[in-house]
């Protein structure tokens, strides 16, 4: 599931062709066009479908990445993790198993973007001791 505030929303169309021709299945929730919205509104429809199991993977742009993160991670079971860099993209899979990639539109160009997504996608969760630090995340403090 994918989804974009009006500064994120030239780069996720952008995004999405490569997407469809390698036959990704996605579901875009918006926004359609660059007029003015919030992105906590679009940040909470992709990181309801994750945290209730309707999507596995989410994608979220807005113009740092920074607020569709923040707003993405309150709702539990998501691991939102904001990737401007292709090592940052790799870890956030291989050792958090984050399962929303937050990008900036305003920060990444469009081939960036691109290779971010990519790696987010191929890299799997080494489990292990990440594993054991994941299901910390979700027990509080202690
Ligand atoms: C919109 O101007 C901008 O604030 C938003 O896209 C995002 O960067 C917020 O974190």
């Amino acid at each position: 599931m994918i989804g974009a505030d009006h500064a994120g929303f030239e780069l996720k169309e952008l995004l999405l062709k490569p997407l469809s021709a390698q036959g990704v299945r996605w579901k875009d929730v918006g926004t359609f066009s660059s007029e003015s919205v919030d992105y906590p509104d679009f940040a909470f429809k992709v990181a309801q479908a994750v945290s209730k199991g309707r999507a596995t993977f989410g994608l979220l742009i807005c113009g740092t990445g920074i607020g569709m993160s923040i707003t993405a991670n309150r709702l539990s079971g998501v691991r939102a993790a904001l990737c401007n860099d292709l090592y940052t993209a790799r870890m956030a899979r291989a050792h958090n198993n984050a399962n929303i990639l937050a990008l900036g539109s305003r920060v990444v160009g469009f081939g960036l973007a691109q290779a971010i997504v990519q790696t987010f996608m191929e890299t799997t969760f080494e489990k292990g001791r990440h594993l054991r630090r994941i299901k910390k995340m979700d027990g509080g403090c202690s």
